[in-house]
This record gives structure tokens, sequence and C-alpha cells, in this order.
């Protein structure tokens, strides 16, 4: 499975935006996670593209979420996307980021009144409400501001996404938004609307990640826009955003087909165009958030392999052999959090026949197996494992679990490497240490 620019070489080594991997192996040391730059631009190019070619008024956010750090920022703002920041330490990111606020979006279920402050004081484009509590919070914090904050409100559609279960949010029974069905979501745009300070905009509705298909969407587009014609109803007023969310899935197996971005586009604007003519509502602008679709498949982590065993097993009788790498969930969690299953092989060794069936595990005290069951090339102590389709939800979810210090990234383009997270050293991990006097 070869991914953006990836290739082999003539030595047999993958390569990656111009870049061999054993080569960025021993410039950056392993663990490793390579970002595709190229890659990442035309997934943002390519969502940009289907929507404006089938929808009027659109604006692509990238959800921060994903993988972010000062680089990505950049590069999303590069590329012209708004950016989804659900923290205050996404917020401070794109703006030490040089981030334009206004093209930022704050979201999250539980803010704190000094993350609130952060994002007002910073001018940001969007709050996305996501509690009545946050709306008491909210009116509190912009009194006496001069600017009005737009806000978007985050609704629970109530539509069941096919998902893994931590991943989905767009049913009734979730913590993510405001209910449609109990009035919940209803009461939250009024008091919106009456509060000096807010200028509603519109609506959210994000039904979760990795979906194969665009259905739940479909159905919370429905659902969204029901509200509206309920709320024009109740207020004469008109929804001028409407963000569906992101949640697209990607190819992490080679037999994996996922809707391209351009089927997904045509999913959600040809439900938007029939849903809005059906309704007689007027336009709202549409905004979409993707996050995985834009850089997982753009990322592949690097790891030396070690310690290879050979351990007698039952069912089925034979021999199972362990590949032991040198991260493991503390810089992929994913397998142990959702069950992710995972491609890889030997990115020294690429050109070679794939015969050795092995589970790969990683180099923490437990059972982290970072995959089940895979095969390689014939693996040996130093190989260079590469596992694809990580650039998502891996770095942005790493952990120093053991002390393990987090890996580098580096973005690799045109045959240059450039660094932009660095490893973590042992000092690091001693920096946020205190001895007390004794
Ligand atoms: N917008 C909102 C409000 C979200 O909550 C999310 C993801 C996105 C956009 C982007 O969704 P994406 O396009 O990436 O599916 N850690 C999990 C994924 C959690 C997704 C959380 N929300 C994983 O590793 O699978």
């Amino acid at each position: 499975m070869l991914l953006g620019t990836q290739r082999i070489t003539v030595r047999g080594y993958l390569e990656i935006g111009g870049r061999d991997a054993v080569s960025l192996a021993e410039e950056f040391g392993t663990p490793l996670y390579v970002f595709d730059e190229a890659a990442i631009r035309a997934n943002c190019r390519a969502y940009t593209a289907a929507f404006a070619a089938r929808y009027p008024s659109v604006a692509v956010e990238y959800a921060g979420k994903a993988f972010l750090c000062l680089a990505m920022a950049r590069l999303i703002h590069e590329e012209g996307l708004h950016l989804d920041v659900a923290s205050a330490g996404e917020l401070y990111t794109a703006l030490r980021a040089g981030f334009p606020p206004a093209e930022l979006v704050f979201h999250g279920n539980n803010k704190s009144a000094a993350e609130l402050r952060m994002a007002l004081d910073a001018d940001v484009g969007r709050i996305v409400v996501d509690s009545l509590y946050e709306l008491d919070l909210l009116e509190r914090l912009v009194a006496g501001r001069r600017r009005p904050q737009e806000v978007l409100v985050r609704v629970a559609p109530g539509v069941d996404p096919h998902t893994h279960r931590r991943i989905q949010t767009g049913q009734a029974d979730t913590k993510f938004g405001l209910n449609l069905a109990s009035g919940a979501a209803m009461e939250g745009v009024k008091r919106v609307l009456r509060t000096h300070g807010l200028l509603f905009t519109g609506v959210h509705a994000h039904v979760g990640s990795n979906l194969r298909d665009a259905e739940a969407h479909v159905q919370a587009l429905e659902a969204v826009l029901d509200f509206a014609v309920r709320l024009r109803e109740e207020t004469g007023l008109a929804i001028e955003e409407l963000n569906a969310g992101g949640g697209l899935g990607i190819r992490y197996l080679p037999h994996d087909r996922p809707l391209s971005i351009d089927a997904f586009a045509e999913a959600l604007t040809s439900a938007l165009h029939d849903g809005l003519a059906r309704r007689r509502l007027p336009r709202p602008r549409l905004l979409v958030e993707p996050g995985r679709s834009i850089v997982g498949e753009a990322g592949t982590t690097l790891y030396t392999v070690g310690a290879i065993k050979d351990v007698p097993i039952a069912e089925p009788p034979g021999v199972r052999t362990y590949v032991a790498i040198d991260g493991g969930m503390s810089d992929n969690p994913r397998p142990q959090l959702y069950d992710a299953v995972y491609h890889a092989f030997l990115a020294n060794k690429a050109d070679q026949p794939a015969e050795t069936i092995v589970r790969i595990a990683g180099k923490h005290c437990e059972t982290d197996i970072l995959i089940d069951s895979v095969t390689l090339q014939r693996p040996e102590p130093g190989d260079i494992l590469a596992v694809p389709s990580t650039g998502a939800y891996t770095y942005s979810m790493a952990s120093n679990y053991n002390r393990l210090s987090r890996p580098a990234a580096v973005f690799v383009r045109d045959g240059r490497a450039r660094l932009v997270i660095r490893r973590e050293t042992l000092d690091d991990l001693l920096r946020q240490d205190v001895l007390p006097d004794a």
C-alpha cells in the first residue's frame, strides 16, 4: 500500500516526499512521525475544490485535534483552510503560529471561563456553543465588550453514525451539543438571540469519526434543516451557517475503500441542495471540518525493530513471531483505545516479498500490541518498520507512558525533510517535576 508521494527506490527502500525512510530514520532517529507535506496539501486542495465546485459558499476548517503543531497550523493557513481548535492549548498553538483569529472556530463540550475569555480576547471567528451552562458563562463574559461574538449552536442530531462507540457523537444520548428533541437546542438559540454581545450565525452538527459513508451526515443535515424550519416559524430567523462537522474515514488497510473527498462532497451538497429546496429555506454558508481525512494517510510512523521472539502457541498449533519495536502505545494509542488496525511493512526491504506473519509489539510494560497480525518481509533486528496512515490522532494523543519521550515529527517534500516537532529529551521528561524540600 503506497500512499501520497510514497514509492520504492531502486535500493528497495520506502521513499516519502523524495526522501528514503532509511536515511530519515538515521538522521532523525526512531520512532519518527513522517508527514508527506504534498499529500497534506493535496487533501486540503481536494476538499476546497470538491466543495467549491458544488456549492456557492463553503469554508473548510481543518480539525486541529487530528494533528497540530506550529508548522501544521501555518501549512493549513497557507492552503486557505480555517482551523477548528478545541482547547486553550490548540488555540494558543494557532495564535502563536500567526493563524488569523477570524478563521478560528472554537469547540469543546466543557470550555472553561478562562478558555472562553482567551477566545474572546483573541477575537476568534466563531465559538461553537455546546451547552446551556456555556451560555451562562458567555453571557457574563461578553457583557460590556465592544465586538459582538459570533456563535454557532451545536446540536445533537440524534443519528446513529455506525462507527466505533468511542468516536460516535451524533446520537441523541451524547455529551455533545444541545438535544434537538428535548427543546434544549431551541432554548439555546433563543438565549443567544437574547444576549447582547452574542451574534447567532448558525448550527453545528458533527456525527462521528472515521465513517465509511455519508449516510449519517445526510440524516443529520435533514435533522438540522427541520430545526431550521422550526426556528424560522418561531423566530422568523434564517440559519446563515451550517457546519456539518468532519468524520470522513481513510485507508488504513490495503483493502479499505473509503469514500473519496469528492464523493463525500457530492453526498453532502446534493442532500443540502435538495433539503433546502424541499423546505424553501435560504441557502446557508456550508462549513465542513475534516481532520483525519486531511492528515491521516499523509503520516507514516517509522520504528526500529528490536527483539524478535518465536513463541509456541496451541491454537492453531504452531509458532507466533513477536516483532518488538522501539515505540508503541505511547506514540499510537489507537489500537488500545479503538481496536484500530494498521498495515505495516519493512521500509528497508520494501521490494522483497512479504511472507512472514508476525505480531507487532510495542515496548511498554503491558501487552501493547500495535498490530495483531501482519505479513512482513523477513524481519531482523535493526530493520525499519513503516506503519502507514498514522498521521491522525497519533502524535496528538501521544503520552509519556513509561517515561518514553514523545517522538519527533518531520515534514518531507521534494527530497527535503524539515523537523517540525523535536524529539523529547530525557531532561524534557523532568521539566515539570518538582522535588519538594525535605
Ligand atoms: N469536528 C468536531 C466537532 C469533532 O469533534 C471532530 C472529531 C472533527 C471535527 C474531526 O473529525 P475527523 O474528520 O477527524 O473524523 N481520537 C479518535 C477520533 C476522535 C474524533 C473526535 N472529533 C481516533 O483516533 O479515532
